[in-house]
């Protein structure tokens, strides 16, 4: 059966060059930067469309329209998607904001990751593909090994050799290989890319793939219907590594606006680590792309990502909808975990507690206004981590 997915081509954002989307494509042919779905939906009534979703299941395929999926069949489903937004009123040091949080903790697998694994090993599966690779701080990699068992394809995770062991394990529990490298995600990727030359597998990275930023733009998606526009948050604060949640979020706004579904956009803020903020220095520095980040250090593995791929497509989302960045300590990100559990009864990972963290500061230099809806995107579970190793792995 038809999903009536609407996908018409993929397109460089940089150099508006258009590749055949029935072929497996990475990067750009002509410029090699991040590749993008784009959808005809000329035909498509936007209001109907929104209004019909309600009859449907709450995964993220409730949106197949806008997902790259041709046949049904080729959906790779573990029941993703439809997180909950959770109302956390007003929190003690940061009065005035109506703080909410989504939590993609309850995801399976644990994080945000399962939206983009679940629909790009959808559609890999679609073309014909039969491995995949991947380098991950961990959360990728264990959607990756998940989706791909569940697809009945091969993965192999190319991980930093200091990932936490439990996320090792995790990768490991699905039959997916692990590769340990030395380093950061950064040599992870270059270990991979070299290793995995001429053996026909697929390089599952970060926008150096273009669908797993679709699985991600759901986020967005859900976000505007379950808030709906009257209680659409003012702002969105983002855990920002490799960026793509915040590339997808800004692709699901614009979407929705071509389709006339949106005539408000949240504001996007990028939250990343003292010991590692690239994308927040060059927000700062006005500058048209990251450049990496030096010797990076932080308790948030997701977030140890020095030099962010296609860079130039994150502040894009950041700019376009007049958001911003803000950095957090560790020690911050620490206190937000505690908080986030004994206040609210939320488990996050160090990643996901950081926009928690960063709430006072946007509110400090005022970023954030008083009677402001602030929406908190908690992209992980904390259960993974133990909160007595994260605070002997601090630096003095
Ligand atoms: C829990 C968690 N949050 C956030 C991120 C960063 O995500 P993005 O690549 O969308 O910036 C990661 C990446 O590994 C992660 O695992
Ligand atoms: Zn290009």
């Amino acid at each position: 059966m038809k999903t009536g997915s609407r996908l018409r081509a993929l397109e460089c954002r940089a150099c508006c060059t258009q590749a055949d989307s029935t072929r497996v494509t990475g990067t750009c042919p002509t410029c090699g930067h991040a590749l993008f779905a784009v959808y005809d939906t000329s035909r498509l009534d936007g209001s109907s469309w929104w209004s019909g979703l309600s009859d449907r299941p709450t995964t993220l395929w409730r949106y197949r329209e806008l997902l790259p999926v041709q046949e049904s069949a080729n959906i790779t489903t573990l029941g993703e998607g439809g997180t909950p937004i959770l109302d956390l009123g007003e929190v003690p040091n940061a009065p005035g904001l109506r703080v909410m949080a989504k939590d993609d903790g309850v995801i399976p697998t644990g994080s945000f990751k399962a939206r983009g694994m679940a629909v790009a090993v959808s559609r890999a599966r679609e073309l014909g593909l039969r491995e995949l690779f991947v380098p991950s701080a961990g959360n990728a990699g264990t959607a990756l090994a998940a989706y791909s068992a569940r697809a009945g394809l091969t993965a192999r995770v190319y991980l930093p050799e200091r990932t936490p062991e439990p996320m090792k394990r995790a990768v490991r529990s699905y039959g997916a290989e692990v590769v340990e490298v030395p380093g950061t995600i950064r040599e992870a990727g270059e270990t991979a890319r070299i290793r995995e030359k001429g053996r026909g597998s697929f390089d599952m990275s970060t926008l150096r793939e273009p669908y797993r930023v679709e699985g991600k733009k759901t986020m967005g998606f859900e976000i505007v219907e379950q808030t709906g526009t009257e209680g659409l948050p003012d702002a969105i604060l983002y855990p920002t590594g490799g960026g793509t949640g915040l590339v997808g979020m800004a692709k699901a706004f614009r979407e929705l606006r071509t389709l006339g579904l949106l005539d408000r956009i949240p504001r996007l803020y990028a939250v990343q680590p003292e010991g590692c903020a690239p994308v927040v220095r060059a927000l700062v520095d006005g500058a048209p792309k990251v450049t990496p980040w030096p010797n990076p250090r932080t308790i948030a593995p997701g977030l140890l990502v020095p030099a962010p791929f296609s860079s130039e497509r994150i502040l894009e989302a950041i700019r376009e909808t007049r958001g911003g960045g803000v950095t957090v300590s560790d020690r911050e990100i620490l206190q937000a975990m505690r908080d986030l559990a004994t206040r609210h009864g939320v488990s996050a990972s160090p990643e996901a507690a950081a926009p928690y963290a960063a709430l006072p500061k946007l509110l400090q230099n005022g970023a954030l206004r008083p009677g402001e809806r602030v929406l908190v995107y908690l992209t992980g579970t904390g259960l993974t981590f133990s909160l007595e190793d994260l605070e002997r792995s601090l630096s003095p």
